[in-house]
């Protein structure tokens, strides 16, 4: 996963930080799927708009789901013993970052970075 999401930013003209700002991201995006959603997929868009370029991921789990958002974004706050650090990491490696999340249905973070 880490390999094709570099690909991709390469693919869309990421300078060296900027692809590793979208990898690190997405690794804990993937992370939590596997830890926490029970496994899941993640769907890729290169996106174009005018004369940026970025590249947009999706990360998708029917597993518990999360029943406090904003609580789940807080650094340090983590219900497996990790960090907590993956989604408020991910939110600052990002442009974009939104969560939607159904407890009992799952989970959906979306992020974009823009060159
Ligand atoms: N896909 C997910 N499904 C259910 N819960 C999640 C998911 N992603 C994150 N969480 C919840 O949000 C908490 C914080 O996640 P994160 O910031 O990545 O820290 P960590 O992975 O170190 O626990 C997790 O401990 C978990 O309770
Ligand atoms: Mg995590």
């Amino acid at each position: 996963m880490r390999q094709i999401v570099r690909e991709h930013a390469v693919g869309q003209g990421f300078s060296l930080v900027d692809q590793t700002k979208i990898v690190t991201a997405a690794s804990e995006l993937a992370r939590n799927i596997i830890n926490y959603g029970g496994g899941g997929e993640m769907l890729l868009r290169p996106l174009v708009d005018g004369n940026r370029k970025g590249v947009m991921l999706v990360f998708i789990d029917k597993g518990p789901g999360i029943p406090d958002i904003a609580l789940a974004l807080k650094d340090g706050y983590t219900t497996g013993g990790g960090m907590g650090l993956g989604l408020g990491g991910a939110k600052r490696l990002s442009s974009e970052f939104s969560i939607e999340s159904r407890v009992g249905v799952g989970t959906r973070v979306t992020i974009t970075r823009w060159k």
